[in-house]
């Protein structure tokens, strides 16, 4: 029985592992600081997450930075959080390369700002080797848009599941999600890796972006282990599943 696209059965040590990073906001809001302040805040967050990663058995975390809809925030809210993203980028790559970590981003790329874009572009060229943890940071993402793309070029023709997930993941190897974390209380997707978390552990947080940290991280995985995970099979059958 195929139920799940996984290409690769999850043990303790491959998770993919997706965080939508809410809450920046209402941390900023609570302090008396602009909004700015919280995503610089959440930034550090990130950079602690990424670290913890590799030691928690995650070998793909993708993080929801910007998100196609988030266009409508204010324009300075917009280039802050990209003045941040060119920030990271610049002082980060060194780190990441150190420390074997690969970058990538999903979602369109012709709409960020051209110097954004080609550090985008370099990051991804320095890192392209590197194999303890890929990182994805999803930029201008809308699921629903990367599902629309992917069933058009499917020119129609019904694809079998597994060709259609390769056509949604692009130039990557498709990988479903195992668990997907999301800070701030709130309790929904918005349009995050809605093909790919079909089958994913969902773990809400209330706590605050930029407050979540490794040991928050590690609290997360130890939750999802606990959890049964059986793709819609009894329990004897779902080891076989995947
Ligand atoms: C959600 O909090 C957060 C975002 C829309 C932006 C997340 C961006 C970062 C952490 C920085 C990106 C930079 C890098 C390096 C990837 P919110 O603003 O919606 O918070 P709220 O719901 O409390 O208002």
């Amino acid at each position: 029985m195929q139920s799940t696209l996984q290409l690769t059965h999850p043990t303790k040590e491959n998770l993919h592992v997706a965080i939508i990073m809410d809450g920046n906001g209402r941390w900023a809001n609570k302090r008396g600081l602009p909004r700015q302040a919280g995503h610089q805040a959440g930034v550090a967050a990130l950079r602690d997450v990424v670290e913890a990663s590799p030691k928690l058995g995650i070998n793909m975390l993708t993080v929801y930075a910007f998100s196609a809809d988030n266009w409508k925030r204010p324009a300075d809210e917009i280039s802050a959080i990209f003045i941040l993203l060119k920030r990271y980028l610049e002082r980060e790559m060194a780190n990441l390369v150190k420390a074997n970590i690969k970058l990538t981003t999903i979602g369109r790329r012709d709409r960020i700002p051209g110097e954004i874009a080609s550090a985008l572009q370099h990051a991804e060229k320095i890192t392209a080797n590197c194999t303890k943890l890929h990182l994805r940071v999803a930029l201008d993402y809308s699921s629903r848009d990367s599902i629309l793309a992917a069933a058009a070029a499917c020119h129609k023709v019904m694809p079998k599941r597994a060709i259609f997930a390769h056509k949604l993941a692009g130039r990557e190897t498709p990988r479903d999600v195992d668990l997907l974390i999301r800070t701030s209380g709130e309790k929904r997707l918005s349009d995050f890796l809605l093909w790919e978390a079909a089958y994913a552990e969902l773990y809400f947080t209330d706590q605050l972006w930029p407050d979540f940290g490794e040991a928050d991280l590690s609290a997360a995985v130890e939750e999802y282990h606990r959890r049964d995970r059986r793709y819609g099979a009894v329990q004897d059958a779902a080891s076989t599943a995947a």
